[in-house]
């Protein structure tokens, strides 16, 4: 039986579930979920290009940001890196490649929940059993003497399907993760907050207005941020973002949280609309609606921010920065990155090597990451836990 007609009868029996059930199924659902069946980010072959798929220059610049955060940390070792819906593996081989500082202390940790990408890792990278990375670190942060915790033996790699269970000291890094975490929908009518279901009529998914419940409505007003709403407009809720950033504030014991993603305050959220802060990606195009076809297409939706903020706060953390992608990136150093790449070029143009290409490919790839109308006006935000 197909998805729909799974999902159908699960509505029969049940009632109408939640957008954020509808959308974990048709993104997640074991047999049939957009990413469970593969789909994912690429230039080739892929539905839609995030910064690491531009090219390596993004992972460059994030070994950079984690270099600092070591440095922060006090150089610890081990630092685990922990990577959220970490795809194909793109960025974890590019961070790799950039031979950062804390090379030797890192433990880096891929946690995807697609069995199919965590496989396709395995074409970029030698991934080890999880006890290699975290078997010491799951021991707690003394190590005893009988442990065989042996520093300066990083890199290892290693891939699991959710986070850590237990305590580790390092980072934990979200590049568009949190987009594809699934939402509930408000929409505003006189006054107070209906949730936004999906529902049947004949064998057709529709949508289905119910009084939204005291708790999804009292989180609905903080995704609003005190923007003056009329009747109708609706706003994304991201529960299970809330949900994901308290797992993450219970293991990560000590260190930092790096979230890149598209994000919006409620107003603009307002103001622009369901269909521009909600959208479907297939093959590069732009899908088409959300309740179609479940399971073929990506469904992603804009990062409330001062819902993230809020919850952030919530689940015990500081936000220590927030800045456009552009500018982080340009904190990092990235024109440096080209100038270098460009000199690489004026040298080498002539053998033509892979060098040379590499190094003139830094000058496009920059342009994309810091486009102010694509990439570049992603947010990235960081926020920091300190100890318990
Ligand atoms: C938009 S893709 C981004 C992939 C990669 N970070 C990149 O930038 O190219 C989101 C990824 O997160 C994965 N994912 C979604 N929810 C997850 C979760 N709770 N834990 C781990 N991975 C998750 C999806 O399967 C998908 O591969």
């Amino acid at each position: 039986m197909g998805l729909t007609e799974r999902l159908a009868d699960r509505i029969r029996r049940g009632g109408p579930i939640t957008f954020a059930e509808f959308q974990d199924a048709a993104l997640y659902d074991p047999e049939a979920g957009f990413f469970t069946t593969g789909g994912g980010a690429g230039r080739v072959g892929g539905d839609f290009v995030t910064s690491p798929e531009v090219g390596a220059l993004f992972g460059t610049l994030v070994a950079r940001y984690l270099d600092d955060a070591w440095d922060r940390l006090g150089e610890p070792d081990p630092f685990v890196v922990v990577e959220a819906g970490a795809g194909r593996g793109r960025l974890a081989s590019d961070v790799l490649r950039a031979l950062p500082a804390c090379t030797p202390a890192l433990r880096y940790v891929m946690v995807e929940r697609s069995a199919v990408l965590r496989s396709e890792q395995r074409e970029l990278l030698t991934v080890e059993p999880a006890e290699e990375a975290l078997g010491p670190v799951l021991l707690g942060s003394d190590p005893q003497e009988d442990d065989e915790w042996v520093p300066g033996t990083g890199p290892i790699v290693a891939s699991i399907d959710e986070l850590p269970g237990i305590g580790f000291e390092g980072v934990v890094v979200a590049n568009e993760l949190l987009d594809n975490l699934p939402v509930r929908i408000v929409e505003r009518a006189d006054g107070a907050w209906s949730e936004v279901r999906v529902g049947l009529v004949g064998d057709d998914l529709v949508e289905v207005l119910i009084d939204a419940d005291p708790g999804l409505a009292a989180e609905a007003d903080v995704v609003a941020a005190d923007a003056p709403l009329e009747s109708g407009v609706r706003l994304p809720v991201p529960t299970l973002l809330a949900d994901w950033l308290a797992e993450v504030a219970g293991v990560l014991r000590r260190g930092e949280v790096l979230l890149v993603d598209y994000a919006d305050n409620g107003a603009g959220l307002g103001a622009r609309g369901q269909d521009q802060w909600l959208r479907t990606y297939r093959h590069h195009e732009r899908g088409g609606d959300p309740l179609d076809a479940p399971g073929s297409q990506d469904i992603t939706c804009d990062v409330p921010l001062e819902y993230l903020g809020s919850i952030a706060t919530r689940a015990g953390f500081v936000v220590t920065h927030e800045s456009t992608q552009g500018a982080w990136l340009t904190d990092l150093g990235v024109e440096a990155l080209v100038e270098e790449g460009r000199a690489v070029w004026r040298e080498r143009a002539h053998l033509g090597d892979l060098a040379a290409i590499a190094g003139r490919s830094r000058v496009g790839e920059a342009a994309t990451l810091l486009d102010p109308d694509g990439l570049g006006a992603h947010r990235v935000i960081t926020l920091e836990r300190t100890v318990r």
